[in-house]
């Protein structure tokens, strides 16, 4: 029985609570993700997928709901222990990249590090390893103005991989990008998934790219309105939300 990384349970989240324009965003999700899941969430836009991806990050705080990253109670953490908890178990992939634009690639995969209190070797040698396995190697000294697209998400990839998160979380990190380049960031992903045991959830508009992973939630006004799963390596029946 793998590990479960991700357990929410009744998930609600509101804005403008008690006032007249009150919204409720998310409606009561349950979803459980095990180790080592590739899990993609589709959905509408404006259905509440980016709402969640915080939640899950630990960017925010459901208003109602448990949530437990990696057996840890979220909704009980302050601020601090919040921005800890972020630092040490996720890897945020966004679609604009989000790297610093005056530091280089090797200075961006660096900086995660640098909060988490790495030395300064530690950090050089693990950023050069991982723009190695991003084949980003021969790029380092590159700022991001002198990076493609593509090029930018790969030291992005790198770069949410430095602390060795427990979850990957990736919210349209192939929409800014043509479809070839879109599939080759996949192929970074497929490859800290099958190489690296990664868990990683994906947030994608592409039916295509939701494809190629091992479970679809599907997302509609704020609600789950299917899930294909968890598929239990050791065994040949499929559980939904076990
Ligand atoms: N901080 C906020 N305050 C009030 N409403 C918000 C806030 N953030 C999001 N919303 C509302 O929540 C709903 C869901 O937004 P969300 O960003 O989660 O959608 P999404 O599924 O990620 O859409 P997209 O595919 O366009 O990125 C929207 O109606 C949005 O207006
Ligand atoms: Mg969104």
């Amino acid at each position: 029985m793998s590990k479960r990384v991700i357990e929410m349970s009744n998930i609600i989240k509101r804005y403008y609570i008690g006032q007249p324009n009150e919204l409720q965003i998310l409606n009561g999700m349950n979803i459980t993700v095990h180790e080592g899941e590739f899990v993609a969430i589709v959905g509408a836009s404006g259905s509440g997928k980016s709402t969640l991806m915080n939640i899950i990050g630990a960017l925010d705080r459901p208003t109602e709901g448990t949530y437990h990253l990696n057996g840890t109670d979220v909704s009980r953490l302050n601020d601090k222990q919040l921005s800890q908890i972020r630092n040490k178990e996720i890897g945020f992939v966004f679609q604009t990249f989000n790297l610093i634009s005056k530091s280089n690639a090797l200075k961006n995969v660096e900086l995660p590090m640098l909060y988490a209190g790495k030395s300064r070797k530690e950090r050089r040698q693990r950023a050069l390893e991982l723009l190695k396995l991003v084949e980003m190697s021969d790029r380092a000294s590159h700022k991001p103005n002198e990076l493609s697209g593509g090029q930018k998400q790969r030291v992005a990839i790198a770069r949410a991989m430095a602390n060795d998160p427990s979850i990957i979380l990736a919210d349209e990190p192939t929409g800014a990008l043509d479809s070839k380049t879109g599939h080759l960031v996949m192929d970074i992903f497929h490859k800290l998934h099958k190489e690296e045991g990664k868990t990683i959830v994906l947030i994608t508009h592409s039916p295509e790219l939701a494809a190629e992973t091992d479970r679809i939630i599907t997302i509609s006004d704020g609600n789950i309105v299917s899930d294909t799963g968890y598929k239990d390596p050791d065994s040949t029946e499929t559980e939904v939300n076990a």
